[in-house]
């Protein structure tokens, strides 16, 4: 049995937890909002994301992100939950139209936490979640030119590296390049 077809069983049996050893994903849920304001509320995680991502990010912003994102049906963002506490978020974006066997993933982990290994473990397991849940062929990021430690993740996570796209974000007042990386379902099969 291949990992998708377990996985796939997995998902059917069990409907969201996944222990990726250094980490458990699971959906958001009430009481995750103290943890996700402490962890989320940080200049170094905000400005390596996008602008939607709220920055101060106060308790009302994980309020109203814990009460949209633990009744979201397809379940497409996850919590990552360290020593029982949820202190990170990861995502998968589906697109549509004749891109809809694509998505796109996301992720941030509480400072606190970074350097063990957690998110590498995360955007494995959700990247076969992905393939096993949505029929997709193709998971891609598009981390910022100069965030060395998500273009490691995505290479630890197995995401070849596809190209620049020159000049394609600001952030700041910064204008950015954006790296791409990509798995397919060829890959994980
Ligand atoms: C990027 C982020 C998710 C990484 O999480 P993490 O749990 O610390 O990641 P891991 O521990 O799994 O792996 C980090 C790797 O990057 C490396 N790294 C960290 N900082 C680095 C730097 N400045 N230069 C080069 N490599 C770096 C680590 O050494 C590690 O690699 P190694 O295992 O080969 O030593 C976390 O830093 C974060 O949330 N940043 C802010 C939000 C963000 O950037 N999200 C991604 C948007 S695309």
């Amino acid at each position: 049995m291949t990992v998708v077809h377990w996985l796939r069983r997995l998902v059917r049996t069990n409907p969201m937890k996944i222990d990726c050893g250094t980490c458990r994903i699971r959906r958001w849920r009430s009481g995750d909002e103290p943890s996700l304001a402490e962890n989320a509320n940080n200049r170094a995680v905000w400005i390596n994301l996008r602008d939607r991502f709220p920055h101060p990010y106060t308790l009302k912003d994980a309020n109203d992100w814990v009460l949209h994102a633990s009744g979201q049906t397809p379940l497409t963002n996850l919590a990552i939950e360290v020593d029982g506490q949820a202190v990170g978020g990861i995502g998968l974006v589906l697109n549509n139209d004749v891109e809809r066997v694509s998505a796109e993933i996301g992720y941030w982990l509480g400072e606190p936490y970074w350097g063990r290994g957690v998110t590498t473990n995360a955007v494995r397991a959700v990247t076969e979640y992905g393939f096993a849940t949505f029929e997709l062929t193709r998971i891609f990021a598009l981390p910022f030119g100069h965030n060395s430690a998500s273009l490691r993740v995505l290479e630890k996570a197995g995401y070849g590296r596809e190209g620049v796209l020159r000049r394609s974000a600001i952030k700041e007042g910064q204008v950015l390049d954006q790296i791409v990386y990509a798995v397919t379902d060829l890959e994980y099969d």
